[in-house]
Order: C-alpha cells, then sequence, then structure tokens
C-alpha cells in the first residue's frame, strides 16, 4: 500500500508508537435486497414522478453476492452540521462495516463513540497513512468499529488522490463487505479522496434553502458521482416547495433520493454512545429514525449488488 504521501509532519508526541496490527474479521455476507420501490407512506415525501426514489419499506429477499470487494460508502456534504455523523454511525453499525473517521473536530463520530485522543499516545489514522500501514480497528460494545481521527489530522491530512488510494488499500485489507467514511464538514481534501475513492456517496441533506443550495452545488457539480441524496433531520410536516426542489435537484441525472431521516429531538441531546440502532427494544421516540438507518442500509445493500 502506498503512503499518503503529501502527509505534513504533524506533532512529535506521537513519534514513537509502534506498528498497528492488521486485522482481518471474517468475511461477512453480502446480501441484497431485490426490490427498490417508491413506497412510503406517512411522510408523502419525494413522490413526484421525476424523482427515482431508493425508498423501500418491505425488505424483500436477501440473497449472498459474488462480489468479494469490499465497498467504500463514504457520507459527505458541502454544510456542515446536517447529520453525516449520525447516519455515518448507525449505518457503519447496521451493515457490520468498519467506521473510518476524517472528522478532526470534537463533533465527530471518535468522541460519540467514545474514543479520546487525549489519553492515547497513538494517533491510529495519521500512523497508518505516515507509516502505509493498516489502521486497527478499535472495537466496542454496540458500536461501529472504528478508525478513530485525531485533530492533528486536520493539518495532516493527505491530498485526495493519496487519500482515496489508503482508503482503498485498506478497504482490501480489511476483508468487510463495506467500509463507511465520515468526512469532515464542510469539506475537506481527504474528504474529497473519500468521496473519489466511493462507491456510494450518501449525502444527508436537510430540507431548508442553504442546505439544499449546497447540494443542488454538489450535484452540478459531480452527476456523474454515485451519490445518493438522503433527506435529512426531516420534520414531521416537510415543506412542499423543499420537496419539489429536491426532486428537481436530481432531475436527469442517475442521482436517486433515499427514504427521509426524521428528525427526532431527541438525538440532539443524547448522551448514549451505543448505535440508536442497536438498541432494543427501540425506544418510541427512536422508532421512525430506526426504519429509515435500516432503510438506507438495505439501499446500500441493493445498490450494490442492483
Ligand atoms: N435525525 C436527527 N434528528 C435530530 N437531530 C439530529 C438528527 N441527526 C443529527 N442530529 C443532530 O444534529 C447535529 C448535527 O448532526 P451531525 O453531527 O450528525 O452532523 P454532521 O453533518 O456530521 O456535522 P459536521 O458537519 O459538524 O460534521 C447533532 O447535534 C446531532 O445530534
Ligand atoms: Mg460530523
Amino acid at each position: 500500500m502506498r503512503n499518503g504521501g503529501t502527509l505534513k509532519q504533524h506533532n512529535g508526541k506521537r513519534s514513537r508508537r509502534s506498528d498497528e496490527t492488521l486485522k482481518r474479521p471474517n468475511s461477512q455476507t453480502l446480501q441484497r435486497s431485490a426490490v427498490i420501490t417508491p413506497v412510503r407512506s406517512g411522510l408523502k415525501l419525494l413522490q413526484c414522478s421525476n424523482v427515482e426514489t431508493a425508498w423501500h419499506h418491505n425488505i424483500a429477499t436477501f440473497y449472498r453476492s459474488n462480489d468479494p470487494m469490499t465497498k467504500i460508502v463514504t457520507v459527505a456534504a458541502r454544510k456542515g452540521g446536517v447529520g453525516k455523523t449520525t447516519i455515518a454511525y448507525e449505518l457503519a453499525w447496521l451493515l457490520g462495516a468498519p467506521l473510518v473517521d476524517l472528522e478532526f473536530d470534537d463533533g465527530s463520530a471518535t468522541r460519540m463513540w467514545g474514543y479520546r485522543h487525549e489519553a492515547r499516545l497513538r494517533a491510529p489514522l495519521l500512523d497508518a497513512i505516515e507509516r502505509g500501514t493498516v489502521p486497527r480497528l478499535l472495537i466496542g460494545y454496540h458500536k461501529p468499529e472504528l478508525v478513530p481521527c485525531h485533530p492533528d489530522f486536520q493539518l495532516n491530512q493527505p491530498e485526495p488522490e493519496a487519500m482515496a488510494d489508503t482508503l482503498t488499500a485498506w478497504a482490501k485489507a480489511w476483508d468487510h463487505d463495506y467500509v463507511i467514511v465520515d468526512t469532515h464538514g464542510g469539506g475537506s481534501p481527504s474528504g474529497d479522496g473519500a468521496i473519489a475513492a466511493a462507491d456510494l456517496v450518501i449525502v444527508p441533506t436537510p430540507l431548508k434553502t442553504k442546505d439544499l443550495n449546497a447540494t443542488e452545488g454538489m450535484v452540478t457539480e459531480m452527476p456523474d458521482y454515485p451519490l445518493v441524496l438522503v433527506p435529512s433531520m426531516v420534520p414531521k410536516v416537510p415543506g412542499a416547495a423543499e420537496i419539489s426542489r429536491i426532486g428537481s435537484i436530481v432531475e436527469g441525472t442517475p442521482i436517486t433520493v433515499a427514504e427521509p431521516v426524521p428528525y427526532v429531538r431527541g438525538i440532539e441531546t443524547r448522551k448514549k454512545r451505543v448505535a440508536i440502532t442497536s438498541e432494543d427494544p427501540t425506544p418510541k421516540a427512536n422508532v421512525e429514525f430506526v426504519s429509515a438507518m435500516h432503510s438506507l442500509a438495505s439501499y446500500v445493500k441493493a445498490h450494490h449488488n442492483g
């Protein structure tokens, strides 16, 4: 595997770390959903004819795929605070996928997971990039396996091409069905690399004017990328104009719109680290959110096998 190449020097504190070991979990069953139908009741969002939706209420037959390649699913957006990390965390848990965290501030999945870089001598992400090794995955109870980020990553992140090569090599080495990559809010060179390496790019988009503007810009710039727009933090009664706008943003492109992820007030102040979708029973307030996450996970599987 090639090194991150353009990696700049980072704080010397972490210079005496031993090599991270390569973990090769057993390959999981790669499954696929046979049918995707635009049949979401309740929220009558996006049921306009010009939107190819990915809504899939009744998960149909699943079967094994012969494709041995690990798929990289990147969660990215041009705007911050749109729900990337929340979706990435849940999706990684549901898909049994390693979560590579490229968000270098403390609003990250790394923090949510309970990893405190202050208490660690090593910075697995930076170490692995610097040395050209594959980072060891952290394992936690009811949380996704994690490659934690570090604040130093902001100034030491690889250029897009090197990041893309690195992620591709890691995905191959881990031998999982999927790898989820969470990116830094508002874009970054490493995030661009994660988009370039992705088999699927999930773009959370609240139905708000500025967020829709940013998503429209992204779609205009990369209509040939495997983007799927995910209306996020959607209120119980979404605005009709915004619903129609997200439809027109993807019109004439192969880009799809997934089932909306509802706004759930409790998520904003949630302290638990376990994935929301891991809780059994699901708290009543989270039922629709959990259903949307399952639907998105099914969409990802179907996308890669369809
Ligand atoms: N479905 C939801 N309902 C309510 N609140 C949500 C939902 N999804 C995320 N949030 C909250 O919105 C805020 C931003 O979410 P999150 O951190 O996932 O966004 P982000 O796009 O990763 O942000 P950043 O650009 O800073 O990385 C957080 O406080 C989070 O708890
Ligand atoms: Mg985030």
